[in-house]
């Protein structure tokens, strides 16, 4: 049998990069190799990386590290990085480092089996160009670590939000749309095979357009129409571009879930202004209240960044008002961290010490585990849709789920498996979990 080379891809970052990953390992498995999980048998690994913040880019250098050690073992591995961090790296990576063999930039992974070839006759191998266009439309993503039931569907690439302290403009390039088609071939596919469940991704995908009159309302409004039994999610919105349109169709539709992950960032205007997130917190406010009027029982979460900039202990107190009053589910919250070449980076100086912002950064995580404990609790007494995704992480007698407003609900396994939907009471709940009792099989409705 001819020996088929394998190839290992770690992602790190956003929902797009682990999309990316996909795609990548469709390129690489029409050239012959196979995809693995076993970092001991690659001939080839690749780490998809994450330019957003600091930390991120300093936890790759490390895993860099440990890969030339498997190299010293092995001479014909090649090690490659490809995403974000490829792209603002760029030869530096190869150049100053020498710890990597190919470099590839997330327009560029079409051109994967050239560089490879490449790299394997000992040239530099680096292909970082951005492109107006691609958006991957035609190939049908290897669904890597996949749980059968949930999957990502990619809708749109790049961002031109620039917003003041983000990398991504610069990493991903200008934003462009897929054509709606093959997005909706792609949603019934996944259906056909068994998926219950798909997440309609971009860096703000509320300002998706393709074709004339079809926005993100009407893609969105297109894919739930593939079957009822197909949840729908999205990530993630700006705010700026959230529109009523959008919350009508949702509001119309059951499978689409009733969740937003709405970023605010902070609750104080002047830091909005220097951020150039082009709303105030009174306008961003208003959007919370259209989606509670449309939309009673949604899900809210957001992204908070702490420290930025000139950030002020009022600016601050803001941020944990506006938390309050929204009543977040859930937040990921983030320490800034400065990134080269952003117009932040220009023209504002990191200027909140470090042992501030990390005071700030746990206050706004204390304030979020009381919002997401209170807001479980206001959940107990109340029955809930379940799509089943596997057993909990604690026990094989409990299976996991989620509820549409996303959060994550435990209950104990019956006869049920990955793809049914269940009626599931809630009796109790932590900060992270919601866990209830089985009301009734309702598979076959939503
Ligand atoms: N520093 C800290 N957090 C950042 N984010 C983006 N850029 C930075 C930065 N330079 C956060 C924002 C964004 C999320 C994906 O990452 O909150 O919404
Ligand atoms: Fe990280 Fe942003 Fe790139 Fe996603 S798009 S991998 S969050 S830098």
């Amino acid at each position: 049998m001819e020996y088929k080379k394998k190839i290992y891809i770690e992602t790190y970052g956003c929902q797009m990069n682990f999309s990316d990953t996909q795609i990548v390992g469709s390129i690489m498995a029409d050239h012959e190799f196979d995809t693995t999980k076993n970092i001991a048998e690659a001939d080839l690994i690749f780490v998809n990386t994450c330019s957003i913040r600091d930390n991120a880019e300093q936890r790759v250098r490390a895993r860099l590290k440990e890969f030339n050690r498997y190299k010293k073992k092995k001479p014909g591995l090649i090690i490659g990085v490809i995403g974000c961090m490829a792209e603002r790296l760029k030869e530096q990576l190869i150049e100053e480092e020498k710890m990597v063999d190919v470099i590839v930039g997330p327009d560029a992974y079409r051109d994967l089996p050239r560089l490879l070839n490449l790299a394997e006759s000992g040239q530099k191998a680096i292909n970082v160009m951005l492109s107006a266009d691609e958006t991957y439309a035609d190939i049908d993503p290897v669904r890597l670590e996949s749980n059968g039931v949930s999957a990502l569907i990619s809708i749109m690439r790049g961002c031109e939000n620039f917003c003041s302290y983000c990398v991504v403009p610069y990493t991903r390039g200008k934003e462009r749309s897929r054509d709606p088609e093959t997005i909706v071939n792609e949603a019934r596919g996944l259906f056909e095979k068994g998926y219950r469940e798909v997440t309609l991704l971009g860096q703000n995908v509320n300002s998706y357009k393709s074709k004339p009159g079809i926005g993100f309302p009407e893609l969105i409004k297109m894919v739930a129409l593939v079957n009822p039994l197909l949840r729908v999610r999205f990530a993630t919105s700006h705010p700026k571009d959230l529109s009523d349109e959008l919350l009508k169709v949702m509001a119309a539709h059951p499978n689409i879930c009733r969740s937003i992950h709405l970023p605010v960032q902070s609750g104080s205007d002047a830091m909005l202004k220097r951020m150039n997130r082009k709303y105030t917190r009174d306008w961003y406010l208003g959007r919370i209240s259209a989606i509670k009027q449309y939309l009673p029982d949604c899900g809210l979460s957001t992204d908070i960044i702490a420290g930025f900039s000139d950030e002020t202990e009022e600016d601050h107190q803001k941020t944990l008002s506006l938390m309050t009053q929204v009543g977040y589910d859930y937040a990921f919250m983030f320490k800034y961290s400065e990134r080269p070449d952003t117009l932040a980076a220009k023209k504002y100086k990191d200027n909140v010490p470090e042992d501030v912002k990390g005071r700030r950064l746990q206050e706004i995580i204390y304030l979020q585990q009381k919002l997401s404990l209170a807001s479980n609790k206001k959940d107990i007494g109340k029955t809930f849709e379940v799509l089943v995704e596997g057993f909990s992480k604690k026990s094989k007698e409990e299976l996991a789920g989620r509820n549409s407003q996303n959060k994550v609900v435990v209950f104990p396994k019956g006869d049920f498996k990955p793809g049914d939907y269940v009626n599931i009471k809630i009796v109790s709940c932590t900060t992270a979990t919601l866990k209830g009792e089985v009301i009734g099989d309702n598979a076959g409705k939503l």
